[in-house]
């Protein structure tokens, strides 16, 4: 599925109780990078060459969960916002660790302008990590996620679109309508595309009746009117008729949607957010 870097480094990850084969480089300090398999501690992400430096470093690390406030926990998932300008070193252990992941070029050191939201699965260990995102605190394009990212353990579960909800559940709470940052990769953007299709399909169930416009969906949703517009066009519900846009509801697709029959798993609960918008 994935076309991994063959010369990647390092190739392998311990992880928790996780052994991880990597997608791509990561530009960890040389001495690190050229070792075929890194060693992290899954709290504190510190990275380490062996086993045995990091069974000792375990015993006195005493961190089992970001650090950072907690702003949303349901069942056994938690989300954690940490800020980049006050946990500067957790949030460029995370950034390294997410590059083995990703092909395109990130940041790794220059974290101090960005929020990271943690999303962690808890047990009587700790709070596990499951996946991020990364925000831009003062965003001009609106970007409402810069950088996403879910350990390849727990992929293909439903936690990129928990997260992928979440970051709208975040920008409507901001009275915002935000986007993904560009360029997405291959995989991000079938998540993105799953995603907006789904809530647009939503959205026109629950509204049989009502006048249908871009501008309400993107009230309701956080989506930005061009994601919403795209989509429309790819789902062959937009048409020009005398130069003026109009919607066609298609409701066969409406209605598979609608009657889709479990709900999804792991839902993001709205109420359970405990958060205000910083500015
Ligand atoms: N193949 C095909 N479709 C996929 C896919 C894959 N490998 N991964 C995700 N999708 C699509 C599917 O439609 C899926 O829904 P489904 O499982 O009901 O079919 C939908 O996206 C959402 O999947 P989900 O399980 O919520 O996503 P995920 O937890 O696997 O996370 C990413 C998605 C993109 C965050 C994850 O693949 C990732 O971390 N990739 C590496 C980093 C990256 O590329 N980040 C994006 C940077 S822009
Ligand atoms: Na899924």
């Amino acid at each position: 599925r994935v076309n991994t870097d063959s010369m990647r480094c390092p190739a392998l990850i311990e992880f928790g109780k996780y052994e991880i084969q990597t997608w791509y480089s990561s530009p960890y300090p040389p001495e690190y990078s050229r070792l075929q398999k890194l060693y992290l501690c899954e709290f504190c992400l510190k990275y380490m060459r062996s086993k045995n430096i990091l069974q000792r470093h375990t015993k006195k690390c005493g961190w089992f969960h970001p650090p950072a406030n907690e702003i949303y926990r349901k069942n056994d998932l938690s989300v954690f916002e940490v800020d980049g300008n006050v946990s500067k070193l957790f949030c460029q252990n995370l950034c390294l660790l997410a590059k083995l992941f990703l092909d395109h070029k990130t940041l790794y050191y220059d974290v101090e302008p960005f929020l990271f939201y943690i999303l962690t699965k808890n047990d009587e260990k700790g709070c596990h990590l499951v996946g991020y995102f990364s925000k831009e605190k003062l965003c001009q394009q609106k970007y409402n996620v810069s950088c996403i990212m879910i350990m390849p353990q727990y992929q293909r579960q439903g936690f990129g679109r928990f997260l992928i909800d979440f970051s709208y559940l975040l920008t409507r709470q901001e009275g915002q309508a935000g986007s993904p940052e560009k360029p997405l990769s291959d995989l991000g953007r079938l998540s993105y595309l799953a995603y907006w299709k789904s809530v647009i399909l939503e959205y026109l169930y629950k509204h049989p009746d009502k006048h249908i416009s871009v501008k309400g969906i993107s009230r309701a949703t956080g989506m930005c009117p061009h994601d919403i517009a795209a989509t429309l066009q790819q789902l062959g519900m937009i048409d020009r008729q005398d130069g003026r846009i109009v919607l066609i509801r298609r409701e066969r697709l409406i209605h598979a949607e609608g009657l889709r029959p479990n709900p999804r798993r792991n839902e993001v609960d709205p109420d359970a957010l405990r958060w205000t918008p910083s500015t």
